[in-house]
């Protein structure tokens, strides 16, 4: 059969992820791979950033109840108004933000399609999109597509040492020296993935002035808000000067547990939130009609809820914590999300890539390398690999037996 020519723009997006090798073949994404790996060995896949644990029992049964009710076809392009609203009074409740829904609101099939929208719709090409690096890697693919140069920032790890736990730095003079008169966007993750750093009010504070000064749109990427572990949470919109600059991005997979669903949202300016449905009517139209009463039941939920969830999620990350330095990574415990970092460097493995492949047939267990969420070349991250704790009891208690055997 001769082959058709399915080249085109999709293999910019794959380049920008860094999945074009040399002779131009295209791999699958990291996680896709690893997953692939875990379902062919075996292992427990602490790999990719889902829980395998139900969210909040009255999210699920609104869900089930708006299907049944038969709330099954194509929803408002912006959202239902129950979603919209209930988005609205979580920005003011959790944050004093004021947003109105009918013009500041625009859900989305997951943060995915919050982050392609506005991307797509903002960046042109030529125009310089700042990134911390690690970074999330649909980032790199959305820039790449809409033609835009990242420039990154880099979060540096800094290894553990007597009295210092390991973890990640920022230099005010990198992120000062990131922004130029190309600079169009800035996309700051806070909690941050992979690292789960909780960026310093300074920091965002630095971030609102230099964009203020450049006049840059800030992209607050903040899915994991609620899944802080003893630190508060603020959102870069919240910041002087910020506000009118400000596109937010929530996720209600992330915050309820119920990643596939794919309920996400921006908030912002009017004529910001115009720019990016404008977008995103060409790319999903509309998504998720009966789950998105179920994820304004969700936001309407009392704080013991959000403080539950959140609660549960810092014993899972203790657990796996302890697991890893027991068994000699250095380990950078995070503030929040999904994640922990560690370095195999003290355990003999100075490839996060080659550990990270061998690991399934090691020790059984998935794990993916922090190079995946940088520029090639970053030579403080090579060793460094990411574990997700968002897994059951029984899910970390096998892993953790296993990870035991590799002491
Ligand atoms: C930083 C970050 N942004 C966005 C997303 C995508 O979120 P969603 O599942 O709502 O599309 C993720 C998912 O892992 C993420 O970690």
């Amino acid at each position: 059969m001769n082959s058709v020519d399915a080249s085109g723009p999709w293999l910019d997006a794959a380049r920008g992820a860094g999945l074009v090798d040399a002779a131009g073949a295209v791999r699958p994404n990291i996680f896709a791979e690893m997953s692939a790996l875990a379902v062919r060995t075996g292992a427990v896949n602490l790999g990719q950033g889902f829980p395998d644990y139900a969210g909040p029992q009255e999210v699920l049964d609104a869900a089930a109840a708006a299907v049944l009710a038969g709330r099954n076809q194509y929803p408002p392009g912006r959202g239902i108004p129950e979603l919209t609203s209930a988005i609205a009074e979580h920005h003011r409740r959790f944050y004093g933000l004021d947003v109105d829904p009918a013009t500041q609101v625009c859900v989305t099939a997951g943060a995915t399609e919050a982050l392609a929208g506005i991307i797509l719709g903002l960046v042109r090409p030529g125009d310089e999109v700042i990134c911390f690096e690690p970074y999330y890697d649909a980032y790199a693919a959305d820039i790449a597509r809409a033609g835009g140069v990242q420039v990154n920032v880099p979060l540096r790890w800094r290894p553990g040492a007597v009295g210092r736990p390991a973890g990640f730095d920022l230099d005010p003079a990198d992120l000062r020296a990131a922004f130029t008169g190309r600079t169009r966007m800035i996309l700051v993750n806070t909690p941050h993935n992979p690292t789960g750093v909780v960026f310093a009010d300074g920091t965002l504070a630095l971030v609102a002035d230099l964009a203020a000064e450049h006049d840059a749109i800030i992209v607050a990427d903040e899915v994991y808000e609620h899944l802080t572990f003893g630190v508060p949470h603020r959102p870069a919109a919240t910041f002087p000067g910020a506000e009118d600059r400000t596109l937010l991005i929530g996720s209600g997979g992330k915050t309820f547990s119920v990643t596939g669903w794919k309920i996400g949202w921006v908030t912002g300016p009017p004529a910001l939130v115009d720019a990016v449905f404008g977008m995103k009517q060409w790319l999903s139209y509309v998504n998720g009609a009966p789950l998105q009463p179920a994820i304004a039941t969700g936001l309407r939920l009392p704080d013991a809820v959000y403080t539950r969830i959140a609660d549960d999620l810092r014993a899972r990350r203790d657990r796996l914590c302890r697991a890893l330095t027991e068994v000699g990574f250095d380990v950078a415990v995070p503030a929040a999300g999904y994640f922990v970092i560690a370095d195999a460097a003290p355990l003999g493995f100075a490839d996060g890539e080659a550990f990270c492949r061998a690991l399934p047939e090691r020790c059984g267990v998935v794990a993916i390398p922090v190079s995946a969420f940088c520029s090639p070349g970053r030579a403080d991250v090579r060793s460094l690999v990411r574990f997700a704790y968002c897994k059951s009891d029984a899910t970390l208690a096998e892993a953790v037996r296993r990870l035991g055997t590799l002491a």
